[in-house]
């Protein structure tokens, strides 16, 4: 049975979220602040917190915060941001919400690490618009945030008691795009063999993201201005008008108002999903997080193991610090847990951080490709790294589709 402490002075607050958490598999208990869930601590363990701003402070001062214990913000009106929390419920709360936080967390955690000047500045701006209904559009390059963002907003929102659908636009086929967008009715084309509830029907009162936009068909693109106008549609196939209530984010890594000048993309459709535009900046123009993230994805990484918490050594902080991160983010994770894995010791040093093998010795020690097929093989499989695995990005740089790229991995 789960374990989970409540820490919250309100004691109506306190009633509520019991009262909420009451009828699920759960073991519950409540104190009224940081000092008594310090006392709590010291004798057992928790799956999970739930505090308010207060809570959240004393643990956090105290030092004895438990490592990989999912921290939940029980956050009023008046609360600033914090960082180093998981998710946020605000009040009041709703069952929704909670179960949608409980769901989440059951896949992965969503600490949003921002010291750089440049970060703190845009989850200052993420406060506020998520107040707002207005469409967002978050740019940046592969594996700089633009799903953590996106999903950051959506939770601070008031729509966050409801659903956050994501469409990966680049993933999809053309042919299966629109009804995966609006869903179909039963008979609409071979295979329709059922209705089926479309994104934009699912993610109604709540948030979609568009992930990738930049990919989606010429003929979507019209589709799509009329959604986004009128917030109504038909299913494939079907005759009767759909409304919905759904603010859309969409990202894109490409340059956007180049793929408008080249017509690739309609300027009038990406007005109206650039209402708010954020811009991620790359991991090298903000130094002042490489460390932050690198010790938060450290804890991650020992904690999902089971381990005792490892330190970063000077020297691998400063070959960290000097690295231009091509795959931002991702890739500086992907390096931790790397690193992680080759040492035991409870020190990780330079040599233990694998960086760019493609670019450094390793380019020097594969021999030269001696066929057409051959050149093919590497070109893809450093590509491939280059994008850390993701096959969508490598895709997209080779110029072929997904399944092209599937299908000639299978053959190395
Ligand atoms: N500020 C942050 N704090 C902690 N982790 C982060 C932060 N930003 C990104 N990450 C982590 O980095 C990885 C990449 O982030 P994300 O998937 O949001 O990038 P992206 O911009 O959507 O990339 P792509 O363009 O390739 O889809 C994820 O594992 C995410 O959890
Ligand atoms: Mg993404």
């Amino acid at each position: 049975m789960k374990k989970i402490l409540i820490i919250e002075k309100q004691l109506s607050a306190r009633e509520l979220l019991l009262k909420l958490l009451g009828n699920k598999e759960l073991q519950l208990f409540s104190v009224e602040d940081g000092m008594g869930a310090l006392e709590l601590l010291k004798k057992r363990s928790f799956d999970l917190i739930f505090s308010d701003l207060n809570g959240i402070q004393t643990l956090n001062r105290s030092n004895r915060r438990p490592l990989g214990t999912p921290l939940i913000h029980l956050r009023t009106e008046e609360d600033p941001l914090v960082q180093e929390v998981d998710a946020v419920l605000n009040h009041p709360f709703e069952i929704q919400g909670i179960e949608r936080i409980l769901q989440k967390l059951k896949k992965n955690s969503r600490v949003v690490i921002a010291q750089s000047p440049q970060m703190k500045q845009i989850l200052q701006r993420v406060e506020k618009i998520a107040q707002s209904h207005s469409n967002v559009f978050i740019s940046g390059e592969s594996g700089t945030g633009k799903e953590v963002i996106a999903g950051m907003i959506h939770h601070l929102s008031k729509r966050a008691a409801y659903a956050f659908i994501r469409v990966n636009c680049a993933a999809l086929p053309d042919t299966l795009i629109e009804s995966e967008f609006f869903g179909h009715e039963k008979g609409a084309f071979t295979g329709a063999l059922q209705r089926r509830i479309g994104r934009f029907e699912l993610a109604d009162l709540g948030t979609l993201l568009l992930d990738e936009i930049s990919e989606i068909p010429a003929s979507l693109q019209a589709k799509l201005l009329r959604v986004v106008q009128e917030q109504e549609f038909e299913r494939v196939g079907g005759t009767e008008p759909i409304r919905v209530d759904v603010r859309l984010i969409s990202t894109s890594n490409r340059n956007m108002k180049a793929a408008t000048a080249e017509n690739t993309f309609r300027e009038d459709l990406y007005y109206r999903l650039n209402v708010v535009p954020i811009h991620l900046p790359p991991l090298r123009e903000r130094q002042e997080d490489i460390i932050p993230l690198a010790e938060h994805f450290l804890r991650e990484v020992c904690a999902r193991n089971q381990i005792s918490l490892k330190t970063l050594s000077e020297g691998a902080q400063k070959k960290l610090l000097n690295y231009s991160w091509p795959g931002n983010i991702r890739e500086l994770r992907n390096v931790i847990e790397h690193g992680v894995v080759m040492q035991d010791a409870d020190q990780i040093d330079a040599n233990h951080l694998f960086l760019d093998p493609c670019l450094s010795q390793t380019s020097s020690i594969i021999p030269a490709p001696n066929t057409l097929k051959e050149l093919e093989k590497q070109h893809i499989l450093h590509t491939l790294e280059r994008y850390q695995g993701n096959r969508t990005r490598t895709a997209k740089e080779l110029g072929i589709s997904v399944r092209t790229l599937r299908n000639k991995l299978k053959l190395f």
